[in-house]
């Protein structure tokens, strides 16, 4: 069954061509990172409108990838949930449109799932796994027992992870995107010239959880108060300071989470994935295997959409045209123990 991914749920234009929820035929990412860069940072109304210019050309460029034509798809997956309203309502309207005229069904997506869909499209994961998403938009880490069956145990309260990156990055004049700036910087700088502080939430409720509001306040308006004055205030001191004690947030719940589930498989997603720092610390736990995406489907991609999207198409579900956006991550158990 030969699925069609729509992926605009933020500043990547996307759409893929995905065969029985495997085979990759095409997987093509128009990203407006370039368009944003001035503001450092996406702005909604520039992302929706690049989306409605963009999506005819990306669609060609993948059908003409996959070698094949609209007539041969058999079904739509769209994202559906969460991402910026405008974006989402462009992709999802689309789709529709292409579902009627074509007389084929469609189905919503919800895009932390379909990240956590990404790897299988590489190789063979058995469920269950511990899910570890890492984005500008969200700070996941969950239990993954099935392509839909994924239970968060611990996000953050405030802040993303990739968003603490961005705004650090934003404030210091770093470049962008903040997380590949900084972690670029963070290579030449050390570790340990502030001392920055990590959250205080291990208790009751909050055991899995992670918070980036107050260490983000530490490195943009608190800087002296943490510096260790035998070394020197430059960015790629601040950058590597900052960069240890974010990811070493996420570590710490993390590490919690395989202690008490005993799982000893971990899958990584979102762009902060990426992040040089969290893999060596992550290859440095020798009682877990972690899997990674390849950097295409680590980034918002349309074909983890179409892959994902296959299963629900394939056991029958379809969306009605009555199907709509929402800004939040909705759908998920949650659990703590
Ligand atoms: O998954 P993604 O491409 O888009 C969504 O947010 O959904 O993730 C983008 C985020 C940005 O915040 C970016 O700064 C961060 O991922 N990022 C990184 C790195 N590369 C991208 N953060 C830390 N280290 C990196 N190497
Ligand atoms: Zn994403």
């Amino acid at each position: 069954m030969r699925i069609l991914g729509i992926e605009s749920s933020c500043d990547e234009c996307s759409m893929a061509v995905v065969e029985d929820g495997k085979r990759i035929l095409s997987n093509v990412i128009a990203t407006q990172i370039d368009i944003h860069r001035p503001y450092k940072g996406v702005v909604p109304e520039i992302a929706s409108r690049l989306h409605t210019e963009w999506i005819v050309p990306v669609l060609n460029d993948a059908l003409s990838k996959a070698g094949i034509t609209l007539k041969e798809i058999e079904g739509i997956a769209v994202t559906n949930r969460p991402g910026l309203i405008g974006s989402l309502l462009v992709g999802l309207s689309f789709a529709k449109g292409l579902s009627m005229s074509l007389g084929i069904p469609y189905i919503g997506i919800n895009h932390i799932k379909a990240h956590l869909y990404a790897p299988l499209l590489e190789e063979d994961i058995p469920y269950p796994f511990i899910g570890l998403l890492v984005s500008g938009g969200h700070t996941i880490i969950c239990r993954v027992d099935g392509f839909d069956s994924i239970e968060i145990l611990g996000t953050t309260i405030d802040d993303a992870c990739g968003e603490a990156f961005d705004k650090v990055a934003k404030f210091y004049d770093f470049g962008y995107p903040g997380g590949v700036a900084i972690d670029k910087l963070a290579r030449n700088g050390n570790s340990k010239a502030f001392n920055f502080p990590g959250p205080n939430l291990h208790k009751g409720d909050h055991r899995y959880d992670i918070s980036y509001s107050g260490l983000k306040t530490a490195v943009v308006n608190q800087l002296d108060q943490f510096w260790n004055r035998e070394y020197e205030k430059t960015p790629e001191n601040i950058a590597a300071s900052f960069q240890k004690t974010a990811i070493n947030i996420l570590l710490k719940r993390l590490k919690r989470v395989i202690e008490d589930t005993g799982l000893r498989r971990v899958v990584a997603g979102g762009g902060v994935a990426a992040n040089s720092y969290l893999r060596s610390e992550l290859s440095a736990m020798k009682e877990v295997t972690t899997v990674y995406p390849s950097l295409p489907l680590c980034t918002d991609n349309g074909a983890m959409i179409a892959g994902i999207g296959y299963h629900y198409l394939a056991r029958g579900e379809a969306a009605p045209l009555s199907e709509t956006v929402s800004a939040r991550v909705t759908g998920f158990r949650k659990a703590y123990p």
